[in-house]
């Protein structure tokens, strides 16, 4: 019955690394960044190889994430799969040993068999940047590492949280708990253009480093709804719940399939810049649970082979969600466990890595949809804190 959007992902760098560079021993540096060439040249394709399968993975995790969530939450669901993706692989560069193997197993990464170390982050540099090039689609992405003042981060780590996620650092006094709450909040809703006022509702004053990744959605539908057309209708929540909604309205040529498996309807509801909104509505209400159970990339794969276009009236409902999740209890039960434990091995973070775990990972979204597109906002907070 809830509407359940395909909400896609990522990217927009702002400021990149700039390699500085000391004058003298010319010769040196071309050698140098001729091997890194040939380096790229191997791992090009690679890269390219494995970007499709990133996705799949990714959308598996998600798929994942949505049956844990489902089983800890009624009601209406909203989170981003490739934002979680992007928050624990960023995570990742500072971990090491079975700290760093559970993350990549956890997050579907296992897969794709990446020959060094550098290349998974490399993928995801690679798609941030490539979607934050397709104008079209809107979708903006970006990262803040809040650091106590005292705290000593490894300079490998700084180094590579800017080269692959383009972070940018403050430095913060944890100890003045509402003054750090305050400018942390302040600078994310300034990043989520006012869609996320309020990430951070406590902090613990022990806290060594918080990582924010964020990411905006600002879809336009290929053909917007009319509002002359928006009108108050029922919206089924379950078999025996209704409520009052704004519906939208639109007719025309649709893409859809009925799936005669799961007995269910699914539309495509295209955005600008080569994204959509897939909607599936169960034939009969409240089966919508029993299909959470076989979401696989391969079954809406399959959805999306089977489409035809066909005249059809769509009555579409306008929303808003808000939710929030504490990712960390969900990735516990996904098999990340060592990083949230006294166990976690951190110790490309920081010299003191061994004393260090993560606290808490958050995320909150924020979607809301009507005539004109989709807006949507997520927001991942990682408090790493030490023993
Ligand atoms: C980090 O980056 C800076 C600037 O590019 C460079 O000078 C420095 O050597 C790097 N440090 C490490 C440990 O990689
Ligand atoms: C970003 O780059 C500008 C100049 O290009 C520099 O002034 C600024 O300090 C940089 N910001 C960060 C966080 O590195
Ligand atoms: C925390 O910072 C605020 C200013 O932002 C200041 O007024 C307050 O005294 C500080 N509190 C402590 C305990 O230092
Ligand atoms: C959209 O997809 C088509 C086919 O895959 C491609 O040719 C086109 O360049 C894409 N457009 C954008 C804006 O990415």
């Amino acid at each position: 019955s809830a509407p359940s959007p395909q909400s896609p992902e990522t990217p927009a760098p702002q400021n990149q690394t700039s390699r500085v560079v000391q004058a003298p021993k010319e010769e040196e540096e071309d050698e140098q960044e001729a091997s890194e060439e040939k380096a790229s040249e191997e791992e090009k394709a690679w890269l390219m190889a494995s970007r499709q399968q990133l996705a799949k993975e990714t959308s598996n995790f998600g798929f994942s994430l949505l049956r844990k969530i489902s089983m800890r939450h009624d009601g209406n669901m909203v989170f981003s799969p490739f934002g979680m993706s992007l928050a624990m692989t960023g995570l990742m560069l500072g971990a090491t040993g079975p700290t760093e193997t559970q993350i990549k197993r956890g997050l579907h990464l296992q897969a794709l068999k990446p020959t060094k170390p550098g290349l998974l982050p490399s993928l995801f540099k690679g798609l941030r940047e490539t979607l934050s090039r397709n104008l079209e689609l809107g979708l903006t992405q970006g990262s803040f590492a809040f650091i106590h003042k005292d705290f000593d981060v490894k300079e490998t780590f700084f180094n590579l949280s800017k080269r692959y996620f383009d972070t940018e650092c403050v430095p913060m006094n944890f100890r003045n708990a509402s003054q750090a709450k305050r400018l942390m909040n302040h600078y994310i809703n300034k990043e989520t253009r006012g869609k996320i006022p309020k990430l951070f509702d406590e902090i613990n004053p022990e806290t060594k480093l918080i990582l924010v990744d964020y990411i905006l959605f600002k879809g336009k539908w290929l053909t917007p709804f009319d509002p002359v057309f928006t009108e108050v209708d029922t919206f089924h929540l379950d078999k025996y719940k209704t409520i009052k909604v704004p519906m939208m309205y639109g007719a025309g040529k649709f893409a859809s399939t009925f799936d005669k498996n799961f007995r269910c309807h699914v539309l495509k509801l295209p955005y600008q810049g080569n994204a959509t909104m897939l909607v599936v509505l169960m034939e009969k209400m409240g089966d919508h649970l029993a299909l959470e159970d076989y979401l696989t990339t391969d079954l809406v794969e399959t959805w999306l082979r089977n489409m035809k276009t066909r005249n059809m009236e769509v009555f579409f409902p306008k929303f808003k969600l808000d939710q929030k999740y504490e990712m960390h209890e969900l990735l516990r039960q996904m098999g990340i466990r060592r990083i949230f434990s006294p166990f976690a091995d951190l110790s490309e973070l920081s010299a003191t890595g061994r004393n260090l775990q993560v606290s808490r990972v958050l995320q909150r979204t924020v979607i809301e949809v009507d005539e004109r597109g989709t807006e949507a906002v997520a927001g991942i907070l990682s408090e790493i804190t030490a023993r």
